[in-house]
């Protein structure tokens, strides 16, 4: 421990930060904007070359600034996970998608954690970014890593030490003697936010033993301003998955009430800017077409598969998400109804798409649901085409392969129904009223009412 605190006061140890997607690149910019020296893993040849030539894929970074890193091999990206073996600490920030049962799919950190226990150093800073079900970094993780160790030629010697004591083969992970660290620290980063990044997030951290909260602690101290630290890692997990859920059952609960507010005849938007006058009790929520992203609509199941192994009902948590799931099948109502009142139907329609990004001014469009609607309403015959700034190409759930179309006065014109299914800033409302026949718009863009424009 003594040498690695070392290491870290005299900003000479290296950390690799595994998986560079919305998460670890931003993360491994960070820290190679401290000053440190940042090894980042992907499996992804194709992003590796990219950031080893300087090119950014990750809209929150400034193009400059990972040249700056790149270039000054502050940052280096391999595909070669034995270099894990020159790491000092590790942050694993891998996909953590649902499978085919909608069940968690931890493939991705079972392979991260295979590829450390096969090469770390003993020593070793290990914490998991990945949002996942609490009790995965003690219970999943550290199985893994521990069993892989065993042919770890790095550690051959620890072990024969630890067999030959009383000690229990690698509990000293857990105890003053550790052989390696292990943490927890939930990724905070809200692609796309002006004011906050990574870096002035304020990041919690649990840890298994208190050495590796200080370690964690002192690394994390160099690329985040405020640390918040946790007696343990599931309390961190359950942090991340608390903060989600909150947000998913708040979201719901606005587009439940706007489709009430909606057959009522009240405009639930002028509701929200009312109510969020009150100083306190109330924080606003707004509704859309349903929620996207990798994380809102997927962690529920996370939780959901740890509650069941405690024979718990989320039943709160159920009730939303269904009225998620059930959002974009009612938006395809507000848009036949709004094709209705032009006396015309879905089935040969043309509609325009504006925006297949989850939500604005990101390049994001996993679990959008945007994508959904498209995929309905082309099931009922619709014509579709999208326009979207930052998503040049997109295949929907049900593999439609569909490239943005130019946003002109003239492909305005040319649909018989615009749809506004996401608010990017670049959307120019006035244009759109002024060329589009018939809008549904539910994100709120448009501010003035007019026959021709429905709103969720
Ligand atoms: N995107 C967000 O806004 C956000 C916010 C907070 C938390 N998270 C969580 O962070 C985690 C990562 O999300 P993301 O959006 O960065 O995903 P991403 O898909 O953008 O990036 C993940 C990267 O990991 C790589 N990868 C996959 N398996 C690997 C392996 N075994 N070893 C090394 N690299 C591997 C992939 O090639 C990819 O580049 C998820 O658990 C997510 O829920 C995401």
């Amino acid at each position: 421990m003594k040498s690695l605190l070392q290491k870290i006061s005299s900003n000479t140890e290296t950390i690799g930060v595994i998986g560079l997607g919305y998460v670890g690149l931003p993360l491994a910019v960070n820290f190679a904007q401290a000053g440190v020296r940042v090894i980042g893993f992907d499996k992804s040849q194709t992003k590796v070359d990219k950031i080893n030539h300087g090119e950014n894929y990750i809209k929150d970074i400034r193009d400059a600034v990972l040249r700056e890193v790149v270039g000054n091999i502050k940052l280096t990206a391999t595909t070669d996970f034995t270099r894990i073996k020159e790491c000092d600490a590790l942050l694993i920030c891998v996909p953590t998608p649902l499978d085919k049962f909608r069940k968690p799919d931890m493939s991705y950190i079972e392979s991260a954690c295979i590829a450390i226990g096969q090469n770390m150093k003993p020593g070793t800073f290990i914490s998991l970014e990945s949002t996942t079900y609490p009790t995965t970094t003690e219970d999943f993780m550290l199985p893994i890593i521990e069993e892989n160790l065993k042919t770890n030629p790095l550690f051959q010697e620890i072990l024969a030490e630890q067999s030959a004591s009383s000690l229990p083969p690698f509990g000293g992970s857990r105890g003053a003697s550790a052989t390696f660290w292990l943490a927890y620290s939930p990724e905070r980063v809200d692609p796309g936010n002006t004011s906050f990044h990574t870096k002035n997030t304020p990041k919690v951290l649990g840890a298994i033993t208190p050495e590796g909260l200080e370690i964690g602690e002192k690394i994390y101290s160099k690329a985040i301003d405020q640390l918040h630290l946790v007696s343990s890692p599931k309390v961190a997990e359950m942090v991340k998955i608390l903060e989600n859920t909150y947000r998913l059952v708040n979201i719901s609960l606005i587009n439940e009430m706007a489709l009430l507010a909606g057959k009522m005849g009240i405009d639930i938007w002028e509701v929200i800017e009312a109510a969020r006058t009150k100083p306190f009790g109330f924080q606003a929520f707004y509704p859309g077409p349903g929620i996207g992203g990798h994380c809102i609509p997927l962690d529920p199941f996370y939780l959901e598969h740890i509650a069941k192994k405690y024979d718990f009902d989320l039943s709160m948590i159920h009730t939303a998400g269904h009225i998620n799931m059930r959002m974009p099948h009612y938006m395809v109502i507000k848009i036949s109804a709004a094709l209705n009142s032009h006396k015309k139907s879905v089935n040969g329609s043309k509609i325009l798409f504006l925006g297949v990004a989850y939500k604005p001014n990101i390049d994001d469009a996993r679990e959008s649901p945007a994508l959904e609607i498209i995929d309905i309403i082309t099931k009922k015959g619709a014509v579709i085409s999208y326009h979207d700034p930052y998503i040049p190409s997109v295949e929907t759930g049900h593999a439609l392969s569909l490239q943005s179309i130019e946003l002109t006065p003239e492909t305005l014109h040319a649909a018989d129904c615009v749809v506004i299914t996401t608010n990017h800033s670049a959307f120019d409302a006035e244009m759109i009223q002024q060329h589009a026949r018939l809008i549904v718009d539910l994100r709120n863009v448009i501010k003035e009412a007019g026959d021709n424009i429905f709103k969720l």
